[in-house]
């Protein structure tokens, strides 16, 4: 686990955090969106994207750094995330657990009792921090994946069910990690 003391803000994402956004999405993603998916995002009532930001000063001067960003659309009967991504000099530090807390506070204030999402099989990084707040896999879509025609592990979290555990995952993040909590 690396250390990093970044204070940690998180919103939703804005028009002008789309050129960003885009560049982390780059280096970590192998099949980055291109711009215009996340401008008809920002415009989907069904959807919220929210960004992490790094908070620094510089010359007197407060920058904003974006280090992680999620996408998600409420569904009738769930949330589906629809991405996730930690900037790769970041990641490993608490960062990507840290929004995944915020995911499951937009389900809950949503009312929507499950989280759903696909991820590519090969992702074992990405699946082993799912399985940590309580997703299981219940399907499998084949060819999901354009690029390389992977198939997809579709995952499903039941938040009643794991509620304690996500509570108790969020006092052992806050005691690690106080910074992500500012
Ligand atoms: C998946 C991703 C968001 C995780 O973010 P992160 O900030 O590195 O994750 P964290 O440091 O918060 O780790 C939280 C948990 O995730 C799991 N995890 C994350 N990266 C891991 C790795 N490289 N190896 C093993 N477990 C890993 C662990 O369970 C970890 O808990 P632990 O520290 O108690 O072992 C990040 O690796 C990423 O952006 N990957 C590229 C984009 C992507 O694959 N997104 C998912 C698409 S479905």
């Amino acid at each position: 686990m690396k250390k990093f003391n970044v204070p940690l803000k998180i919103r939703d994402m804005i028009v002008t955090d789309i050129s960003a956004v885009k560049k982390l999405e780059s280096a970590a993603f192998e099949d980055a969106w291109p711009q215009r998916i996340f401008e008809t995002e920002l415009d989907n009532g069904f959807a919220q994207y929210r960004v992490a930001l790094e908070l620094k000063s510089q010359n007197k001067r407060r920058t904003q750094n974006i280090l992680g960003y999620t996408g998600v659309w409420f569904m009738v009967d769930q949330l589906h995330l629809v991405s996730i991504a930690i900037h790769p000099n970041y990641q490993r530090s608490g960062m990507g657990e840290r929004l995944m807390f915020d995911v499951v506070d937009q389900a809950n204030a949503a009312l929507l009792p499950k989280i759903v999402l696909e991820v590519r099989k090969s992702n074992l990084s990405a699946q082993l921090l799912y399985e940590k707040f309580g997703f299981k896999k219940i399907g499998e879509l084949k060819n999901y994946y354009k690029d390389n025609h992977e198939d997809a592990v579709i995952m499903l979290c039941k938040l009643d069910a794991h509620e304690q555990k996500i509570q108790s995952l969020i006092e052992i993040h806050q005691m690690q990690h106080p910074h992500l909590w500012t």
